[in-house]
């Protein structure tokens, strides 16, 4: 009996191993897929929701993206490491889609 148990516990062990592994596969896929994201996609997903569409919703406080004087590198640094009440991107986007990203911010300027 005691036999019958030790296997079925190594099966559910072994189960939850191969499970992990083809979830990892699946997170690398996304994230290659990810990279492959333009700066405007990039700004629909995470940043309309304060600066709108267009730069100027200025939802939380977010400053008018149309008006900023930041340069290309300030507005990667802002992005990477957040700002009173925007958050730090660096943990959830890679270099380059910041790159992308503030790239695209300067397109919004009038
Ligand atoms: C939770 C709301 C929020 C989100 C989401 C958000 N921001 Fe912001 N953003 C702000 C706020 C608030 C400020 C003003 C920060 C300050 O100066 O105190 C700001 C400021 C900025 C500035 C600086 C403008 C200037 O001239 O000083 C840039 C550039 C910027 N955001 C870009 C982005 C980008 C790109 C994203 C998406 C990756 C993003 N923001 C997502 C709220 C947000």
């Amino acid at each position: 009996m005691r036999r019958i148990l030790f296997l079925c516990i190594m099966s559910v062990m072994l189960y939850g191993c191969t499970q992990h592994e083809s979830n990892e596969h699946k997170e690398k896929q996304h994230s290659d897929k990810k990279e492959a994201l333009s700066g405007s996609e990039i700004f629909q997903q995470n940043c309309v929701s304060c600066h709108g569409a267009a730069g100027d919703l200025g939802s939380s406080g977010a400053k008018n993206l149309q008006m900023s004087t930041l340069t290309k590198e300030a507005i990667e640094v802002q992005v990477t490491n957040g700002k009173g009440m925007m958050s730090a991107y660096k943990n959830i986007l890679s270099e380059e889609e910041i790159e992308h990203v503030a790239a695209y911010v300067l397109t919004l300027r009038k």
